[in-house]
């Protein structure tokens, strides 16, 4: 695939594209983004990222600087230049350009639309045999984690904790109940039952984390959404981590100790199966030729 930017209205490699210093996402990281994944030139669950891009922008009281139809024209555009196939697709709107730096958000901002093609890493076999080693911390982020904001500096320095453990993800605890992970969402398997943290504002409401309930309590496998302790992480028979890029992958060990019987559970490779089955019908559907 061929990396592929696109800045306010021009295409080029995404290093030759340039901001202004005075765009408020680089002075003030006021902006909010989107990760998504396209599976064979098609962009995956793009209702639900668009659905939730205008949640982010809701809540920093900014006007999407695009319709629902002209994202995914955008998008299919930027896939298309990349070459198809599966890839990944960041993108970014911040408040804009601003003739000097002032934290008052100007009255008629000019929204910066940045989007950015990747290669989709695959997940490496020994990940799905032997599980992810993760680490904990105490979450030291703000009360509005709904908002998929570009302020990720304590994401960056707690993934930066977990490189340090040889560890793959950090996973947080505010007040002593988990939240999420650093770069993904959290489900635990105790006494046999699916469990995650509730949705609220202390977590991003994560795509791959609701395609992933939806998918078990399809195939009758109950998920309880509830708060959980530190203890009932600790104590987990399974952990599975869950993100657009990583689908769910299985925590093995958490702080240097087994989890469950140190290897990926029984629950993970039956809702991991499901993840496969549900990205395979993508693709027949693309294929197809299907609207999606
Ligand atoms: N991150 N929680 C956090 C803090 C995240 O950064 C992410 C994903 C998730 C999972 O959300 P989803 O399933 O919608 O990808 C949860 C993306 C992939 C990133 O920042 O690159």
């Amino acid at each position: 695939m061929t990396p592929t930017g696109y800045l306010n209205g021009d295409w080029a490699a995404p290093e030759a594209l340039r901001i202004s210093p005075l765009d408020r996402g680089f002075l003030f990281a006021d902006g909010v983004y989107e990760v998504i994944c396209a599976f064979d030139g098609a962009p995956f669950a793009l209702a639900p990222h668009l659905e939730r891009l205008q949640r982010s922008l809701d809540g920093i009281e900014l006007a999407n600087p695009l319709t629902a139809p002209a994202w995914t024209a955008l998008l299919e555009e930027a896939i298309a230049r990349s070459g198809g196939g599966d890839l990944s697709i960041y993108l970014q709107v911040t408040r804009g350009v601003q003739p000097r730096r002032d934290h008052a958000p100007p009255a008629a901002p000019v929204p910066t639309v940045f989007l950015l093609t990747g290669a989709l890493p695959a997940t490496p076999a020994q990940v799905l045999t032997e599980g992810l080693a993760a680490i904990t911390r105490p979450d030291p982020r703000w009360a509005r984690c709904d908002i998929k904001s570009i302020a990720l500096l304590p994401n960056v320095l707690l993934r930066g904790a977990a490189s340090a453990a040889n560890a793959s993800e950090c996973l947080l605890l505010r007040d002593g109940q988990l939240t999420e992970g650093a770069a993904s969402n959290v489900f635990v398997v105790r006494e046999g039952k699916v469990l995650t943290p509730p949705a609220d504002a202390h977590i991003l409401h994560g795509v791959t984390r609701d395609e992933l309930i939806t998918l078990a309590r399809r195939s009758g496998i109950d998920v309880g959404e509830q708060p959980l302790t530190q203890a009932m992480l600790e104590g987990a028979e399974e952990i599975w981590v869950t993100s657009t890029t990583r689908g769910v992958l299985p925590v093995t060990r958490l702080d240097g100790q087994a989890i469950g019987t140190g290897v990926p559970g029984r629950l993970w490779h039956r809702l991991h199966g499901l993840w496969q089955a549900h990205i395979d019908d993508f693709r027949r559907q693309v294929a197809a030729g299907k609207p999606r």
